[in-house]
């Protein structure tokens, strides 16, 4: 309620403080034009007084300019320079060719309906400063000024154009901030250039809240003297390409929301940013992009972020409060709880008791002040100062937590990942899913080697690092030297998954759910094309209500299974629908779930129903699947298809189990596997599928 009460407040004052600014410069036009023009004004087009006479004054300084003197009442309107036109009806002015009937019409400008679309003049001379006017074009879509000599500020009243879009003032002399009305054009911007300009003072703030300038695609203030904070208002403007703020007097931390968004350009060097940098999940910068700020900024591409030596469980607390935005909350209500239930159950006295506890795996426990370490098979050298004095950094946010690259004093590399807060607090309950999860050993399943718990029921786990990409990276993201993933590697990939999800489902004493397939889960080594699932079994080390939070996510990513809808458990049945996804991603090469861009829902086995009744299955396949096939009948194309598409029936009994997967893949194999394989693929590791 107060929210809300607080949120018409500032509407109604944003209202408040616009109306009355905006009246004022309403009645100018009218009043102050006619002066400059001795005809009578009320047959002109209003645009054409405008500019011959404040704008043009302004523009052109103490100095008369060679461009701007072809806006003449004595010269045709199509010859004026730097101008486009439209009707009020829309349709625009065509003034191309010399021939045509508008290139020499001399009474044009009196046409009340002419308006001007847009104001180009790119290195012209200009020597004045913006005039206010330029805010009364009712049509001005694109007002392009770089490369001049403008002097002065941004005139507030620009933010009162109606049509505005397009700004590029780069390259001036222009100072001061730039004004907030700016944001009122929010809905309708979609490219802002103010770059090499000598503007100063913070970024203006959207004045309603949650504004998302959904348009917008390019914001350049870099090389401007603009201080303050990160503007972090930005990450949530969803269509951002481009977003350049370097060489400026920022400073700050640059927040973990910007990876979020699918930046192709991205320029904050020489500012004084520090903390700890985003990790960007679409998008991949070099140290160009972050270069010239405070020492303290670390992070992938540059310096790893020194984990504090003795990762303390204080430490640890913080590093969760400092990587999860909005969440400090939960996180330290979370500890207070735990500390507060310990001394409850004080009678239980398990801390002190089960640090002796023995270990039938071939485990051993670390124990100490620090809390407590079990190793498993493969991590027997870790101990317990090893992992504490680890130098990490962030490679990823999952839902399940944070991953980090962690460098071992030895030299060696070890992939941590500790849990986001919400991880099972019954202590024994978590130690026997631990145990399962540390047996598990299959070519196609990441090992756990080591677990970690802290005092404070914080938990790492501890993988092998390995430098391989994931399946969604091979799919979905263009690199050079990327290698080509044709039928061969993608039918070995597919089948290497099933495998592994086959070991998890039957293969182990206690069956286990992976509860995560999806393509970013997936790694993919870029010679063998061997795979690595990671993320399975989590679910079971979250609390319910944690782990339903979790499965709901996994709908806007287009894996979840409908039946997940009501019950929120997930099963080898959801396993396998996520798998069948995952299958038509491997074979349609396309996203599945909610689209960065536009937000549309890509429902993978729908475009295959409607291209079987259109009788276009051929064209559903990535091009690079069909690359060499003669027959995709007989390569097995056809029958993944189909495959995939009984793992996604909507009635889970009739989806078959996963070692059917694994036999029907088997059986149905691309003929002339060899002759698609890369040479280095015979000198493959052993022991891999194929
Ligand atoms: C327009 O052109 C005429 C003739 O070329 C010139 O005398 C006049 O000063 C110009 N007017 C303006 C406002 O430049
Ligand atoms: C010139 O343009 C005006 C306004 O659009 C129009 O009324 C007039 O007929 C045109 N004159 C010629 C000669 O085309
Ligand atoms: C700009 O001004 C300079 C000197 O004032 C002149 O040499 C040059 O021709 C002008 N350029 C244009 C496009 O007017
Ligand atoms: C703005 O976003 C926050 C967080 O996403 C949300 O809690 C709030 O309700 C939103 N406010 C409006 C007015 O949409
Ligand atoms: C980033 O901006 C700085 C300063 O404006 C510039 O020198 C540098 O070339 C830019 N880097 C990239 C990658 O665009
Ligand atoms: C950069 O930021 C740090 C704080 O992070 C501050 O102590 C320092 O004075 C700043 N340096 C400059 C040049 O503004």
């Amino acid at each position: 309620m107060a929210i809300l009460k607080l949120f018409s407040l500032c509407i109604s004052l944003f209202l408040l403080i616009r109306a009355p600014v905006r009246c004022d410069s309403i009645h100018f036009p009218s009043s102050s034009s006619s002066s400059s023009s001795s005809s009578s004004s009320s047959s002109f087009s209003s645009d054409v007084q405008l500019l011959l006479g404040k704008i043009r004054a302004s523009l052109e300084g103490d100095t008369q300019n060679l461009l701007l003197s072809s806006w003449n009442y004595s010269v045709p309107l199509c010859q004026w320079r730097g101008l486009k036109w439209v009707f009020t009806t829309g349709t625009p002015l065509v003034c191309t060719a010399a021939s045509s009937p508008q290139w020499s019409n001399l009474t044009l400008f009196k046409d009340p309906s002419l308006h001007v679309l847009s104001l180009q003049l790119p290195s012209a001379n200009l020597t004045g400063s913006l005039p206010k006017e330029l805010g009364e074009f009712t049509m001005l879509q694109s007002l392009y000024l770089s490369i001049n000599s403008l002097t002065g500020t941004i005139p507030l009243e620009l933010g009162y154009s109606s049509s505005l879009s397009d700004i590029d003032l780069s390259s001036n002399l222009l100072t001061g901030v730039l004004p907030p009305s700016i944001w009122n054009l929010c809905d309708k911007l979609v490219s802002v250039r103010l770059h090499g300009n000598s503007l100063s003072g913070s970024l203006p703030e959207p004045a309603l809240p949650n504004s998302t300038c959904r348009n917008l695609e390019a914001l350049d203030l870099g090389n401007n003297q603009i201080s303050g904070t990160f503007p972090e208002f930005v990450s949530r403007f969803p269509g951002l390409k481009e977003l350049d703020l370097g060489k400026n007097l920022l400073s700050g931390q640059i927040p973990q929301s910007l990876g979020q968004l699918e930046l192709e350009k991205l320029n904050l060097s020489n500012n004084n940013f520090s903390g700890i940098l985003p990790v960007f999940s679409n998008s991949k910068f070099g140290v160009e992009a972050f270069e010239g700020n405070s020492p303290g900024l670390c992070g992938e591409p540059l310096k790893s972020c020194a984990v504090p030596s003795h990762l303390s469980s204080g430490a640890i607390a913080g590093l969760v409060i400092g990587l999860m935005t909005g969440t400090v909350v939960l996180a330290s209500l979370l500890i207070g709880y735990m500390q507060n239930k310990k001394k409850k159950s004080s009678s239980e006295s398990e801390d002190e008791n089960d640090e002796g506890e023995d270990e039938e795996n071939g485990g051993s426990v670390g124990a100490g002040g620090e809390g407590k370490l079990i190793l498993f098979e493969g991590g027997e050298n870790l101990t317990l100062d090893d992992v504490l004095n680890a130098t990490g950094q962030v490679m990823e946010k999952t839902s399940y937590g944070t991953i980090y690259k962690a460098k071992l004093a030895d030299g060696g590399t070890i992939a941590l990942r500790l849990l986001r807060e919400g991880s099972c607090k019954d202590r024994n309950s978590c130690l026997s899913v631990i145990k399962q999860l540390g047996k598990i050993r299959h070519e196609n399943l990441i090992p756990l080697r080591a677990f970690y718990q802290g005092k404070r029921g914080e938990k790492l786990l501890i993988y092998d690092y390995l430098s391989i990409r994931t399946l969604h990276d091979f799919l979905h993201e263009s690199r050079a030297g990327k290698p080509v993933l044709n039928w061969a590697r993608r039918h070995k990939i597919a089948l290497g998954i099933a495998r592994g999800l086959a070991h998890l489902h039957t293969g182990l004493e206690v069956p286990i759910t992976h509860g995560n397939i999806r393509s970013k889960n997936v790694l993919v080594d870029d010679h063998s094309f061997a795979v690595r699932l990671t993320e399975f079994g989590l679910d079971k080390l979250m609390i319910p209500s944690v782990a339903d939070e979790i499965v709901s996510l996994a709908k806007s990513d287009g894996y979840k299974a409908p039946e997940l809808q009501r019950m929120k458990k997930c099963n080898s049945r959801t396993d396998v629908y996520a798998f069948g996804i995952l299958l038509l991603e491997i074979l349609i090469g396309k996203k599945p779930g909610k689209s960065g861009r536009n937000g549309e829902f890509v429902d993978l086995p729908s475009i295959v129903k409607v291209a079987v009744l259109e009788e276009t299955t051929m064209d559903v396949f990535d091009v690079e699947v069909l690359k060499g096939i003669r027959s995709p009948m007989e390569d097995g194309i056809v029958q993944a298809l189909k495959l995939a598409m009984g793992c996604c029936a909507p009635v889970a009994s009739v989806r078959p189990s996963i070692d059917e997967v694994v036999k029907q893949l088997e059986e149905n194999r691309p003929r002339n596997r060899s002759a698609l394989y890369s040479p280095t693929e015979t000198r493959s590791e052993n022991g891999t599928p194929f």
